[in-house]
């Protein structure tokens, strides 16, 4: 009598709630997954846990291992007397001229080459391609009249977007103020962004200036990020300032290459594209070459300033929402950079070579399958893993991330930027400008509330 009753019963009650409660406890999972900070996810979970945004399986190779000697179409030798790039005196020169730009700088511009080719076979940008984009937080509105740079509307939600949009245009100030000639600086006007990805502010078809774009974004232009000028991620992390610090402080401490600790050395935060960061931390875990480690940083357990990461000879780089601005210190190092396949383009990227006599980073899978295997090739070998890192600096830090080389490549974008938009050169009165912005030397002198939603 009871039995049919009690089936009934757990038919009716218990086996909805044993399937509501793994189905809490899956969810539950996946939720800790993905937003926990330590290494306490099973890689079970991980497996199961969603790639997030960087679900993409089109990782970008870049096959422009030539563009270091490819020059863009250069001739071999621009000018007979030419002479060959010398960081000792140009790394600092902010005033190179356009033939010097081109001639110590080849690659550089692959990216405003295309941007511009791009959108001169659209038929070029006018005002009205400008005044389409919706102005959201993160993005500003600014030109160039009369070789001067002005301000005409900023949309900043807190400080960290203040602070980005100032560094880039005391960017852009700079490389104007430095232009060796001012009557080669055609009127215009742009808008850029400083979030992390195109799909935060805007539909991928405007012609946007951001930091960094997917190889399918193509109507964007890429700038320097705004670490350049200076960059404070925040109270815990210490002090970083312009690149040139940095870089500064890294040149003082030179650690040979001998003295590095033979380890791969990787901190981040874990719940920033939490599947391919916990892959990484797998694939390292108990091998006797891993020194890596998530930050918490709640109590900054596990932290190491970024010139302590010059103490090794391996250092990982992991994308996280987006691009990862930190890629330019790790080359600043004298280390092996370790990347998995990367989905962001910055404006250097097109320097990186993952093999060859010119390899100046490891290339890896984005789920880090074939790190063991590539950390033991480089372990292996030790000279041709110095000779990597010895690429590495004298292409990026000597070379490409120098100061010369970032105001190079603002001109140049400058340049072919209006090349591709001669309806917005024209479109502008000098004599009325004043009237639509403020001179960037006016704009930072206002108070930050202000700034923030200008005008
Ligand atoms: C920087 O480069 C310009 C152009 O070649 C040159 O005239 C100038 O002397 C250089 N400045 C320094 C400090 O080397
Ligand atoms: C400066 O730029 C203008 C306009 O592009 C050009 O006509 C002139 O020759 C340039 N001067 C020098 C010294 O390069
Ligand atoms: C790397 O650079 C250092 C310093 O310039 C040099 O002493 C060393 O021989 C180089 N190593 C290789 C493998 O090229």
């Amino acid at each position: 009598m009871t039995r049919p009753n009690q089936s009934r019963y757990l038919f009716r009650f218990g086996i909805p709630s044993i399937v509501g409660g793994i189905l809490g406890l899956l969810i539950w999972s996946l939720w800790f997954g993905v937003n926990s900070d330590r290494d306490n996810v099973s890689s079970l979970i991980n497996h199961l846990i969603p790639a997030g945004h960087c679900a993409c399986q089109t990782a970008v190779s870049f096959e422009c291992g030539s563009c270091l000697r490819c020059a863009s179409g250069l001739p071999e030798d621009p000018t007979p007397q030419a002479r060959a790039y010398n960081p000792v005196y140009d790394a600092h020169n902010l005033s190179l001229n356009a033939a010097q730009c081109q001639g110590f700088f080849p690659g550089l511009f692959e990216d405003v080459h295309r941007a511009q080719a791009f959108w001169t076979a659209k038929h070029g940008i006018s005002m009205h391609d400008l005044n389409d984009i919706h102005l959201v937080d993160g993005m500003a509105r600014a030109a160039v009249v009369n070789g001067q740079l002005y301000v005409i509307s900023t949309h900043a939600r807190g400080d960290d977007h203040r602070r980005k949009i100032l560094g880039i245009l005391g960017s852009i100030h700079r490389a104007l103020a430095s232009s060796p000639n001012t009557s080669a600086l055609p009127n215009t006007e742009f808008i850029f962004s400083v979030e992390d990805k195109v799909d935060d502010v805007a539909s991928p078809h405007h012609p946007l200036w951001v930091l960094a774009r997917k190889p399918d974004e193509k109507a964007v232009w890429l700038m320097p990020d705004f670490g350049f000028w200076a960059w404070e991620h925040g109270k815990v992390d210490g002090k970083i300032g312009p690149y040139t610090q940095v870089v500064d402080r890294i040149r003082q401490k030179d650690v040979p290459w001998e003295e590095k600790e033979a380890k791969l050395v990787w901190r981040g935060k874990l719940s920033f594209a939490a599947k391919m960061r916990r892959a990484l931390l797998e694939a390292a875990r108990n091998q006797p070459w891993a020194d890596v480690k998530e930050i918490v940083w709640k109590d900054k357990t596990n932290f190491i300033s970024m010139e302590e990461h010059c103490r090794y000879r391996f250092i990982a780089h992991v994308e996280g929402r987006s691009y990862s601005a930190s890629l330019k210190y790790r080359q600043a190092c004298g280390s092996v950079v370790v990347a998995h396949k990367l989905q962001y383009i910055q404006h250097h990227h097109y320097l990186l070579v993952s093999s060859g006599p010119d390899q100046n980073f490891v290339e890896v899978e984005r789920d880090f399958s074939d790190l063991p295997a590539k950390m033991q090739t480089l372990l292996d070998d030790p000279a041709s893993a110095e000779r990597i890192a010895n690429n590495s600096v004298t292409t990026f830090r000597d070379r490409y991330l120098t100061p010369a080389a970032e105001s190079c490549y603002w001109r140049e974008l400058l340049d072919q930027w209006t090349a591709a938009s001669r309806h917005i050169t024209d479109a502008i009165s000098p004599s009325e400008f004043v009237l639509r912005g403020i001179r960037y030397e006016s704009f930072i002198l206002l108070d930050s509330q202000k700034m923030m939603q200008f005008p």
